[in-house]
């Protein structure tokens, strides 16, 4: 179920059922090669999302569909929040939704960008009902995981694309989006050839501890980060999109069923 399309008192009787929990998919609009969608983050993490609700009786909130991702900046179509912004706009939406009476939140990010900013934040809304700036009306527990994390969706990527996944327009990120919106795909032949991962030391992509755009543009100037999306294919799309979806609801489930330690 998603959060938007429900009413007040649809939510309140799940609440009053005990189930407190909803899963909040981050995603980015930005660069993903020039063949790719501005959206792909997004688009996917909300499939995740909504898939994963489904099936483990949860609900999902709508995508968050700005992140941070400054260093794909000064090309065309990418919009980023900065991290402090990222920040502050989390805050906001976990303690309203815990002022509303949600529990447990999943987020579930489609943008590695938006960890260390996801994770202050958990931080920041702990700081705010330890010092009793905040008093929720009953204990709230955030836990962040990306969409690709699980066992099924590893090892599927495994399989179908080895070491040619890569970390940014993955063909994984860019064949869900391919089975999403078939209208938007891309020819393989339009990507551009695949290209190892630079060694340097100074800028570790894998770690999103990107430096500055004009130098990660200089390193990747196709926009493609150590990935071959060419082999992306709208059936694999679906596929990835089903081992995600088991991957999360299964994690969902188990998180939102967890008893919390009695406060003292
Ligand atoms: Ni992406």
């Amino acid at each position: 179920m998603r959060l938007d399309r429900m009413s007040v008192s649809a939510l309140e009787a799940r609440f009053a059922a005990g189930r407190r929990g909803i899963i909040l998919p981050l995603g980015s609009l930005e660069q993903h090669g020039a063949p790719g969608l501005l959206g792909t983050d997004a688009i996917c993490a909300q499939a995740v999302a909504d898939g994963a609700a489904a099936r483990a009786d949860g609900i999902s909130a709508p995508v968050l569909a700005y992140g941070q991702a400054q260093f794909h900046l000064r090309r065309a179509g990418t919009a980023s929040l900065r991290p402090s912004t990222l920040m502050a706009v989390l805050v906001d939406v976990l303690e309203s939704l815990a002022l509303g009476g949600f529990t447990r939140v999943l987020l579930l990010t489609g943008h590695g960008g938006n960890v260390a900013p996801a994770q202050a934040a958990m931080q920041e809304v702990m700081a705010d009902v330890s010092t009793g700036r905040l008093a929720l009306p009953a204990p709230l527990t955030v836990k962040l995981r990306a969409w690709w994390e699980g066992p099924r969706l590893a090892a599927l990527r495994r399989e179908l694309y080895g070491d040619r996944e890569g970390f940014h327009a993955t063909p994984s990120e860019v064949a869900i989006a391919m089975a999403l919106h078939p209208e938007a795909a891309a020819p393989p032949e339009s990507w551009p050839a695949f290209r190892p991962l630079p060694a340097d030391p100074l800028h570790d992509a894998g770690g999103d501890r990107h430096l500055d755009a004009a130098r990660h543009r200089a390193m990747f100037p196709d926009g493609v980060i150590g990935s071959d999306p060419s082999l992306a294919r709208a059936e694999h799309g679906h596929a990835l999109l089903e081992a995600a979806v088991a991957d999360v609801a299964e994690t969902f489930a188990a998180f939102q069923a967890a008893q919390d330690h009695a406060a003292r």
